[in-house]
Formats: structure tokens, sequence, C-alpha cells
């Protein structure tokens, strides 16, 4: 590919070291299809004849049929598929390279596939939503403990815990659209560094390969990764919410809280304590969070303080994106099927989780919010050594700490009064949860999947 200037042979050690298409290789579909683009574009400026440009056409589709195949020789996949063109066709390939560098044509590339990538995702993200509703819809009577600081702290609908994750993937899901948006600009036309000295059509040659527009400066347009990092970013918080998730299934599954139990699809055994059952499916989930950041964080590292235009460092971009990609799909995957697999047990829901609602029953009656909290701190106090849940005390005893405690106090107390009086846009309230349901189905409907 550049012999013309060396005369001795690369290392080859080095050669092992400075190779890419053990894993550039993925590339290989956008790589034939952005060259295939790219020999129209030339063939248009007159930068190679007509005939030379069907035969490289016909050229690169058939080595396309033909799919990858394993070379030790290739040193990256833009090398492998001129080297299969030239082997192919003979002298009309040696013309494809025209004006291009494989700078701007890496970074096309790059971006073709990660568009794809970005759809494949996004339908992921859609399937693991679905299953959050599902699993809200099969239990939705069930009413769990909601909690701050890992203590109890008002009740909730299950419903309503399935609806949060819900929100956090609906906001993922438009966090790598808008993303999407800055992949698809189009870096060809940027030769190595400086610019083509060949008239092509950019916008054409854009527009061609379904492209929004182009890039303005070739400097940049060859060295900006930007978007591998917008792309990391974005799995980085699909991996945070997935993580959460992670966490409360596993802690939800436990005997101390024993609200799941987990089908036997997604859990495993233990070698020696026949009794075990382990979420070894989400702690995995939880697990690989760690690694996606590393991507983030890798890529952040490598491209600080690199110098205009290309260097080679950026070479790894490519594993970081598409182990991110991989492993943020399969981890939706994995979480998807769990929602699936659990099974909800009846909850206890002991814990004084209306004391709140005894507050704001006060509150109604007229005495200040302050004064009702102090209230009913001391009737929780009470609560605590008669061994009896707020609701079980007697009238009269209620009555010692506030004459403005009325009979009608217990259904206020009820798990389904303090559950329904929390009846706002975005409460817990079943008819809002109902409602939240309904429009989240909706919104599913709406964005089909991979737009
Ligand atoms: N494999 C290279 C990469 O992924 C392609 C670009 C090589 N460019 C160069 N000037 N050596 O970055």
């Amino acid at each position: 590919m550049w012999g013309g200037r060396f005369t001795g042979q690369t290392d080859p050690g080095f050669a092992a070291f400075n190779n890419s298409f053990q894993f550039d290789r993925r590339l290989f579909e956008v790589d034939v299809a952005a060259s295939i683009a790219y020999s129209q574009a030339l063939e248009n400026a007159n930068a190679i004849s007509v005939d030379e440009g069907r035969q490289i056409r016909s050229g690169l589709e058939s080595i396309l049929r033909n799919g990858l195949t394993d070379d030790s020789q290739a040193e990256d996949v833009h090398s492998f598929v001129e080297a299969r063109l030239v082997e192919l066709i003979g002298d009309a390939g040696r013309k494809l390279h025209t004006g291009r560098s494989r700078n701007d044509q890496v970074a096309t590339d790059f971006r073709l596939w990660l568009r794809q990538a970005i759809d494949h995702l996004d339908a992921t993200l859609r399937i693991t939503q679905t299953a959050l509703l599902d699993f809200a819809e099969t239990n939705s009577e069930v009413v769990i403990p909601g909690y701050t600081h890992l203590q109890r702290a008002q009740p909730v609908l299950l419903a309503h815990w399935c609806l949060a994750y819900f929100e956090m993937l609906a906001r993922d899901r438009k966090r790598l659209l808008d993303a999407r948006r800055r992949v698809n600009i189009m870096p060809l036309g940027s030769g190595a560094l400086a610019g083509t000295s060949f008239p092509i059509d950019r916008e054409a040659l854009a527009k061609s390969l379904g492209f929004e527009g182009v890039s303005q400066n070739s400097l940049d347009a060859v060295s900006d990764r930007d978007f591998c990092v917008e792309f990391l970013s974005a799995c980085s918080l699909i991996m945070v919410h997935l993580s959460r998730l992670a966490e409360d299934v596993i802690i939800y599954a436990t005997t101390e809280f024993g609200f799941f139990g987990l089908g036997d699809a997604i859990a495993t055994g233990s070698s020696l304590m026949p009794q075990k059952k382990n979420p070894d499916s989400m702690e995995l989930v939880r697990g690989k969070a760690g690694r996606v950041f590393g991507d983030l964080v890798g890529l952040l590292t490598t491209l600080k303080g690199l110098p205009l235009a290309y260097n080679k460092d950026m070479q790894e971009d490519k594993e970081a994106v598409f182990d991110a990609f991989d492993t943020v799909t399969s981890s939706l995957q994995v979480s998807s099927t769990v929602l699936a697999n659990i099974t909800v047990n009846e909850v206890a829901l002991g814990g004084y989780m209306n004391a709140t609602e005894l507050a704001d029953y006060l509150v109604r009656k007229g005495m200040p919010f302050r004064d009702a909290h102090d209230v009913v701190g001391r009737v929780v106090i009470r609560a605590i050594e008669l061994e009896k849940q707020i609701e079980e005390i007697e009238i009269d005893e209620l009555r010692k700490f506030s004459t403005l405690i009325e009979a009608d106090v217990y259904d206020a107390l009820s798990i389904e009064q303090t559950i329904n009086a929390k009846s706002q846009t975005g409460g817990t309230a079943r008819a809002s949860v109902k409602e939240s349901l309904a429009r989240a189905r909706r919104a599913l409907a709406e964005s089909s999947p991979g737009r």
C-alpha cells in the first residue's frame, strides 16, 4: 500500500501490533458500500472512466458477496478490500483510492457503521421498555415499599417503579437519536487532512450514502471522534440505568426483602450450597457498567492532547465503540429476559410508611405541617413501644397526640388511600399510573424501531 518509500520489511511483531483487521473487519460492509459510492463520485468528476467505474463497482459487489475471508497480511479492512479489488479487476482497482485517504475513509466508514448501530440499539432499548411495561401490567395490583436511603419511605405501585426505569430508557433513546444527527455527517472528500484536489461532488456523494450533510473542515473531519465519545457517553448512561435496575432486582430477590422470586431461566446455583439461587444475570449487568465506562474514559484519554490531524492513536476508537455496543446490547437483552422471569411475592408493608399520610391528614384539619410532623413523630415512637402499626392504635390513644384526629383517620391511613392520594401527574395513584402506562404504550407504538 505504501511500498514505494520503503526498501526494508516491517517487523512482524510491530505489524501484529499495528494491524487492526482482527477488529475493524466489522466495517467490511460499510467500507464496500462507501467505496461503491466513491467510485461513482470519481466517475462523475471524470477522475476515472465510465468503464473503470463499472469495473470497480462490479468488483466491489462481488467482494461483498464473497464476504470476509481470513487474511493475515491485511493491515486493516480498507487495505483488505482494496487488495481484493486489485486481485479481481487489476489496474482499474488501483484507481479507486484517487483523492481519498484511509483517514477520511475510516471516519466515513465508522460513521456509517455507528448510524446502523444506533438504530439497532434504539430497537433493543424499545424491547426492554416493552418488557418493563409487560412486567408492570402483569403485576398492576402490587404495592411495594418505596425507599429513600434504603429505608422504607412511602408505598408505591410496582408499576410505578417499572415506569421509573421506562423513563430513564426513554431519555437514553432520545440521547442516542440526538447523537445520531452528528454521526450522520460525511467526512469523505477531506483526503488525508487538507481536502481533495479532485472535483468530486461531496453533497451528491453524501446523499447517495444517506448522510445528512458534509463536514465543513477537512482537518477537523479526519480527526473528529466526538461522535464516538457521544455514543460511549450515551451507552454509559444506559449502563448506569441498567445497573440501578439490576441492583433493585438483586436486593428485592434476597430473603431479607423477599419481594421477587427469580425464575430458573435467569438464575444460577452454587456448586457447594444446594439451597442457593443466585442473581448472576443482574450481577453481570451491574458489573458490565464498569466496562462501558472504561470504554468511554479510555477513548477520552486517548483523544486528549492529540495534535491535528489524524494520528494512529485514533485507531483505538474502534474496540471501545464495538465493545460498548456489544455490551449494552447484551445487557439490555438479558435485562428484558430477567423481567419476564420474575415472580412477585406478597409484600408486607409495615414500617410506618403511612406516617406522612397522618401528617397530611392533620394539615387538612388545619394544623401547620411542621407541627403535624412533630405530632406524628411522637405517634411513631408510641407505635414502636406498643409494637403496633399506626393504624392498629386505638382512636383514644391517637387522640392523646391531637384532638384533631377523629375516626375517619383510619381511612386516610389505609395503603390504598396513601397510594391514591398521590394523584398529580407523575404520582403513584392507581389512576395516574394507569394513565402513565397507557401513555407509555402509545409512545412505544409511535416510536417505530430504528425510526
Ligand atoms: N486502521 C486505521 C484506523 O482505524 C485506518 C486509518 C489509517 N490511516 C493512517 N494514516 N495510517 O485509524
